[in-house]
């Protein structure tokens, strides 16, 4: 599905400050004019944020980054030339003019150009029509809980905060952007995400390191995030059909989220099974999760994943997704 008609009216609503919810690649962004102060305040009051956490501000193309970014690397070009558009943000240093809301008053800002052909045209649309040619989007979710990954989530999360959602049909990716930081000389990975450090490594020559204790702010890096209202543990396989068993016997009810062909043996009150493989998992991780929360169960058991390189942004996932539901 794709609701080019509605673009023009996603522009005039942005030029008049209002939000409007955009598909992307990786999840629905909840969008403001990012030069616009005033309509940034609304995307924290929206979805309950704290006003120091920066905002991803969205661009058209590379070509926009002067506007917005002082001293671009050429490292960033590198980048932007192998994997824009697409679920890719660089954190590059602010150039002047770019608004506090949009920052959290950091030195800083965080850039991509979405992968997403409504988004995309929206971001164009926007610069012709004389707007900034930014949209500062976080994730379409209230602060914390699930990433939304179809426009009725959105809805579901924001309900009439948001006056237009463009429906761009399921995310392709599911998970949000991998964050890499060129502010500082080195790539730093803030985030991990469907672009992986071997591929970044295969681009740049430098592989992307994990930053150190004193690392800019990113609420997607806090340890309880992207979390379901309901209690959530991770078991290995092998282990839950005997813990089925003693959660039946005390009349909790659980849910499970396991993945491959068949799933585990035992008696659980909702199943949810997942593609084998890490990026058919993220793109059907949050739908799941989502699911599994309005099941009404007492419990979401989460079959454990494996421990390899490919599955790390989506183990990054469930690890906050565990954390933020109280049972970690
Ligand atoms: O895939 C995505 O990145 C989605 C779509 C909508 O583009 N957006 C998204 O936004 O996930 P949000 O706000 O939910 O997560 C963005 C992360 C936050 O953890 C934020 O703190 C971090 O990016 N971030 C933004 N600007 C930053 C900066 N200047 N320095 C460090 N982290 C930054
Ligand atoms: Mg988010």
């Amino acid at each position: 599905m794709s609701d080019l008609a509605n673009i023009d009216r996603a522009v005039a609503l942005l030029k008049a400050g209002e939000l409007v919810g955009i598909p992307t690649e990786t999840v629905y962004g909840l969008g403001a004019d990012a030069a616009n102060p005033a309509a940034v305040a609304r995307i924290f009051t929206a979805k309950g944020r704290p006003a120091d956490h920066p905002l991803i501000v969205h661009l058209p193309g590379a070509a926009h980054l002067d506007r917005w970014v002082r001293e671009i690397p050429a490292l960033a070009y590198e980048l932007a030339e192998a994997f824009w558009p697409g679920p890719l943000t660089l954190i590059l240093k602010r150039a002047a003019g770019v608004p506090d809301a949009v920052t959290g008053g950091q030195d800083t800002v965080g850039l991509r150009v979405p992968g997403h052909p409504v988004a995309l045209a929206l971001l164009r649309a926007f610069a012709e029509a004389g707007g900034s040619g930014g949209i500062a989007a976080p994730s379409a979710n209230r602060f914390g809980r699930i990433s939304p990954t179809t426009a009725a989530h959105v809805r579901e999360e924001l309900g009439d905060a948001v006056p237009l959602v463009l429906d761009g049909g399921p995310c392709v990716v599911g998970i949000e952007s991998t964050i890499l930081d060129l502010s500082s000389g080195r790539p730093l990975l803030l985030r991990p995400g469907h672009i992986s450090p071997a591929a970044i490594e295969a681009v740049c020559g430098l592989m992307p390191e994990a930053p150190t204790a004193a690392a800019p702010r990113a609420s997607g890096t806090l340890e309880a995030h992207y979390a379901p209202q309901t209690p959530m543990r991770m078991l290995p396989r092998a282990d839950i059909p005997a813990f089925l068993c003693s959660m039946h016997d005390v009349g909790r009810r659980c849910g499970v989220l396991c993945h491959g062909g068949d799933a585990p043996t035992g008696s659980a009150d909702v199943w949810k099974i997942l593609p084998a493989d890490p990026v058919g998992y993220a793109h059907d991780l949050y739908a799941a999760l989502r699911d599994l929360d309005y099941a009404g169960v007492d419990l979401i058991v989460v079959e454990a994943i494996p421990v390899l390189a490919a599955w790390s942004a989506v183990a990054d996932r469930l690890r906050r997704a565990v954390c933020g539901s109280g049972e970690a």
